[in-house]
């Protein structure tokens, strides 16, 4: 089995078996080298690199531009945060909640955004509530039945995931948002793992409040992210550190894209490499970033088919809800192992894999969560499987 022809764009161990590219992302070595040129500026001339009406601003600006065409937004809507959970927590810490409202959350939601809401919403008195979203499950209608079902007169506001974290789910979106819309009920994303591994267009989603990561499945340098909320609530939303803006605006520009572009001195250069990393990606093979997006799927498919039979269990999830991720429930192994520490421990110890192994929702204690990129080859995936029956058996 042939390694995959664009592992040597990355910088990885080639002595791991890397099958997690979904939690930090990896960046490729061209990502890096452009960085380390916008650092080398950076300490070259420190003011003129990062006083904002000195060349910082437009050069953010040129970056805005490029996410806002992979996100089908207007790059005028686009504020930088250090990531998702950053994100999650500038709309939650300035979301007007009273004490009469509840807020809806699933629980196959990530652990960190879950805590920024209970944080934000129980400080005011309000109520957070979770909807159990079935696992194993059959149809994607399942999801918005269990969203919809926990919407009550209270209900102020949604947060839920573009991709699910644990279960890697692709989550009908669209639905979601009409039926929380036509509740009156405001929804805010967590799309931490989609720009790169799904098409995203905001324009057609219609959400609220939309954040992600560039360093994940954009191969962006770490840590940078977006958080895009619609024009008519910007004024409400501030970041996670208040700064300058708030009370110096910049000429022209809103004063979301002032707070947003600077939050006390940072790094920008995580955030000018997003350009670099979005025209590497588009230039890896040929029908760009949507081929390489396909790609992955289809290597993620085959890998889900790989382990499925070698696991002897059935499809926990329709072929419809995967992208570039795939979770499956691993059963067997030692007793005391419920949370699957030990397996995960012992997959890298012993085989070397790194493949993660989370507490599922509560219908799954454990899950393994298998990510495709451009890097991976279906050998590792087989190496997993056979890794597993030795372990499991
Ligand atoms: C759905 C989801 N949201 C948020 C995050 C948090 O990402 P970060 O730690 O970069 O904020 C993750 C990380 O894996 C995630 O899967």
């Amino acid at each position: 089995m042939s390694a995959s022809p664009y592992r040597h764009h990355w910088q990885l161990d080639p002595g791991i078996v890397f099958l997690n590219h979904g939690s930090f992302g990896a960046a490729p070595t061209v990502v890096l080298e452009a960085q380390r040129r916008f650092q080398d500026e950076l300490e070259a001339r420190p003011i003129q690199f990062l006083a904002p009406e000195r060349g910082l601003e437009a050069k953010l600006d040129e970056v805005r531009e490029s996410v806002a065409k992979v996100i089908g937004a207007d790059a005028q809507d686009i504020g930088w945060v250090r990531n998702a959970t950053d994100g999650v927590n500038a709309v939650m810490r300035s979301f007007p909640f009273e004490s009469n409202d509840e807020v809806l959350i699933t629980d196959h939601g990530y652990n960190a955004c879950s805590n920024a809401v209970r944080f934000s919403a129980e400080r005011a008195g309000a109520t957070v509530r979770v909807a159990a979203v079935p696992f194993p499950l059959e149809d994607s209608q399942q999801v918005v039945d269990a969203i919809v079902a926990e919407f009550s007169e209270r209900t102020r506001l949604l947060v839920v995931d573009h991709i699910t974290s644990p279960t890697g789910l692709v989550l009908p979106l669209e639905e979601i948002i009409r039926a929380a819309h036509e509740r009156g009920i405001l929804v805010m994303v967590d799309g931490a793992h989609a720009p790169g591994q799904i098409p995203v267009n905001l324009e057609i989603l219609q959400a609220d409040y939309y954040t992600a990561n560039h360093h994940k499945w954009l191969c962006a340098t770490k840590a940078s992210g977006f958080l895009w909320v619609r024009r008519e609530l910007q004024e409400s939303v501030r970041p996670t550190v208040i700064s300058h803006g708030a009370n110096k605006p910049r000429p022209g520009r809103s004063r979301f894209l002032a707070e947003f572009d600077w939050v006390g001195t940072w790094d920008a250069t995580t955030v000018l490499s997003v350009k670099p990393a979005i025209e590497f990606l588009e230039g890896l093979m040929p029908g760009g970033l949507t081929a390489l997006m396909e790609a992955n799927r289809n290597l993620a498919l085959q890998a889900r088919a790989c382990l499925l039979e070698s696991q002897g269990i059935e499809s926990p999830a329709p072929v419809d809800m995967i992208a570039a991720l795939s979770s499956i429930p691993v059963v067997g192994g030692s007793s005391g192992d419920e949370d699957g520490d030990l397996l995960k421990q012992r997959l890298y110890t012993e085989h070397r894999i790194e493949v993660p192994i989370f507490s599922g929702p509560s219908s799954c204690p454990r899950l393994m969560r298998t990510s495709s990129q451009a890097y991976n080859d279906i050998g590792q995936y087989i190496l997993l499987s056979e890794a597993l029956a030795s372990l499991l058996s």
